[in-house]
């Protein structure tokens, strides 16, 4: 592995994203539809960037779950789920692993800068099936990634797609969940901050919070999410 393969990858906005799921009623939803994978779903399920863990426990009670995520958060309440505290790129918590299925629930934005090293520990782990879940590009929100890359520096929203070497593509399911702030200000804050993982400056607030203000006539977003089952074409 080179350098850049090994470095821990830059901190997440963990305050921005916590904050964004007091304003968003996208768990239950997530957890909903990822429950509706059931027949593609195996033990042990493996959910990377698992955030609180509340989808899995929500989607998945009395399964098989193991929690991976980089930040601390705390243990589950379900006996069958286990949590472990650990960047997905390192191998120290993966060694004689493998998984049934594993999960990227919002958290693919966070790892996709190098795609093949992405794969080969998919590989790795060998999972029958992978289960995504990623914002669909349209709508206001597609016109906030557009306007945003050539407005903030260094964004680094979801991809408009991702497909895993080795796996196809064998169900597509499509929600919206809603967002609703108290105000624009917090809206776009929030917003910015979880979903294109950009902190808004002091000096880019107001261009910010004009974007939005232009674009909405309330502090509230339908946004369109996009939830898939990617099997092992081997399979
Ligand atoms: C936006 S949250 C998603 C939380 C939850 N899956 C959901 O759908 O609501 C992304 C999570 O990915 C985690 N994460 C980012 N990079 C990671 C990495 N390299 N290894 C493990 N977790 C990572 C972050 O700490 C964060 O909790």
């Amino acid at each position: 592995m080179t350098h850049s393969e090994t470095m821990a990858p830059p901190g997440v906005n963990k305050e921005a994203i916590l904050a964004f799921k007091q304003i968003s009623n996208e768990e239950r939803l997530i957890a909903d539809t990822l429950n509706g994978f059931n027949k593609f779903t195996f033990d042990p399920i493996i959910d990377v960037g698992s955030g609180t863990g509340l989808i899995a426990a929500l989607a998945w009670p009395s399964r098989n779950v193991l929690l991976v995520d980089m930040e601390e958060y705390p243990a589950p309440t379900d006996q069958m789920h286990t949590r472990v505290r650990a960047n997905f790129f390192h191998e120290d918590w993966s060694e004689g692993r493998s998984a049934g299925t594993l999960v990227f629930s919002h958290s693919l934005q966070y790892l996709d800068e190098n795609m093949p090293l992405l794969n080969r520990r998919i590989a790795e782990l060998a999972p029958r099936t992978v289960l995504s879940v990623t914002d669909v590009r349209e709508g206001f929100y597609g016109e906030l990634v557009a306007w945003a890359e050539c407005t903030l520096p260094n964004i680094n929203p979801e991809h408009a797609h991702y497909t895993f070497a080795g796996y196809e593509v064998v169900e597509t399911v499509r929600f919206h969940s809603t967002i609703a702030a108290h105000d624009m200000m917090t809206l776009a804050q929030l917003m910015v901050g979880a979903l294109l993982d950009h902190i808004v400056a002091p000096n880019e607030m107001e261009t910010c919070v004009d974007f939005f203000q232009t674009h909405l006539k309330g502090p509230d977003v339908r946004l369109a999410q996009i939830a898939q089952v990617h099997r092992c074409a081997e399979l």
